[in-house]
């Protein structure tokens, strides 16, 4: 696995390693399925960057559930939230009455889950939880209910693991950071 690699010019560092990653999210579908035991939850997943963590969360998941997948935007091809979310992909399942679990790669402004939130509460589930692989807790706008998190992580550009930049490097097997100066100078661009 490289150290660094370069995309689009930005030169990123190796921040989470594929091994990390993975143990991380087995201990995760380990909890999931102790809390839902004897239930039979749906595991929506956001796309396109909750895709890959959902096909490893789901296979260290041992209980029956299904899944579905809806489709938000907010980031266009931009490093930085734009802030307004639309909905692309409606869903497909009944969630009236259903245990439903989000799935999400990355909470940042937390303004896609909140999003969520509403959505899934106007067609009443029995119960609603997020998890979420990764969590930028000091990006928060909002302040959004996290049920599972697998890692907190400082206010940084990554990529990876089915996170993108530009659409591109969904594909690495690690998570890598935009270097901390990098990083630094886009946040505060942010909150201008
Ligand atoms: P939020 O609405 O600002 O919480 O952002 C949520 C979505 O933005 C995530 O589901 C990701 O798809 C994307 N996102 C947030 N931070 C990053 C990042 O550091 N790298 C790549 N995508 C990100
Ligand atoms: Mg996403």
């Amino acid at each position: 696995m490289n150290k660094y690699i370069t995309v689009h010019d930005d030169r990123f560092e190796l921040y989470l390693t594929e091994k990390k990653i993975q143990t991380r999210v087995k201990a995760l579908g380990k909890k999931v399925s102790r809390d839902y035991k004897g239930r039979v939850p749906i595991f929506i997943g956001i796309l396109n960057g909750a895709f890959v963590f959902m096909a490893d969360l789901i296979r260290h998941v041992d209980i029956v559930c299904e899944i579905d997948f809806m489709k938000l935007s907010s980031y266009g091809d931009a490093k930085i939230s734009s802030g307004n979310v639309t909905l692309l992909k409606e869903l497909n399942c009944q969630v009236e009455g259903r245990d439903i679990i989000i799935v999400e790669d990355i909470v940042d402004s937390g303004l896609s889950i909140d999003f969520m939130i509403r959505l899934i509460s106007q067609h009443h589930p029995r119960s609603f939880k997020v998890v979420t692989l990764l969590y930028k807790k000091d990006a928060a706008k909002i302040r959004v209910p996290i049920n599972y998190v697998g890692f907190v992580i400082p206010n940084y550009f990554v990529i990876g693991y089915g996170l993108d930049y530009a659409q591109k490097v969904r594909n690495l097997r690690g998570i890598y950071r935009l270097s901390d100066k990098r990083s630094d100078k886009l946040n505060k661009a942010d909150k201008r």
